[in-house]
């Protein structure tokens, strides 16, 4: 495909997923590879036999090498009020710095769980599959923990929203 149609294509994939609504987690990860979180809205359900979910994961982003070492996750999904910790995972910050924000304790797999958020799955790295710029983590959940929040935060056309 000539470049300027993969550009078109690229732009009107990305102006269609803004109108698809998604909840906000940070994923972590801790282990011999180090400590390691990112904001993520590519995670989804595949099998509650045995119970799965996959993790969409940009291969040039500075938390990849560091998940592919540990093969350990903790998905953490946010409540309404941590917009600013979307933002602080979203971005270029060093790693560390990233989780002087938020209270975290440690998941069962050493992947850090955050206190507050809504929900939270402790998983295993069963495999992957590389598509385009991404890593399809299949993640097999080992612990769920839930919190005492309600209210959700969702990203829909590039802002932030809240849903009860
Ligand atoms: C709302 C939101 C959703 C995001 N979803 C994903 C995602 O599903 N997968 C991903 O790899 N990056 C996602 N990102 C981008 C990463 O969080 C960001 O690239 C990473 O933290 C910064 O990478 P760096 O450490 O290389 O600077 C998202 C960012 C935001 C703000």
């Amino acid at each position: 495909m000539p470049h300027d149609d993969v550009e078109t294509a690229r732009l009107a994939f990305r102006e269609g997923m803004a109108k698809l609504a998604a909840a906000v987690s940070i994923v972590t990860t801790d282990g011999p590879g180090g400590l390691a979180g990112f904001t993520a809205s590519a995670v989804c359900s595949v099998t509650d036999t045995p119970p799965t979910l996959i993790v969409c994961l940009n291969r040039s982003s500075s938390a990849a090498a560091i998940f592919d070492r540990n093969r350990s996750l903790c998905v953490n999904t946010l409540a309404s009020g941590r917009e600013a910790l979307s933002r602080l995972f979203g971005g270029s910050t060093p790693q560390q710095e990233r989780f002087a924000a938020g209270e975290w304790l440690p998941g069962r797999t050493g992947a850090p769980r955050l206190k507050d958020a809504i929900v939270s799955f402790d998983c295993e790295v069963e495999s992957s599959v590389e598509s385009g710029t991404h890593r399809v983590l299949f993640c097999r959940v080992l612990d769920i923990a839930h919190g005492q929040e309600e209210e959700a935060l969702i990203y829909f056309r590039r802002r932030y929203h809240r849903i009860r």
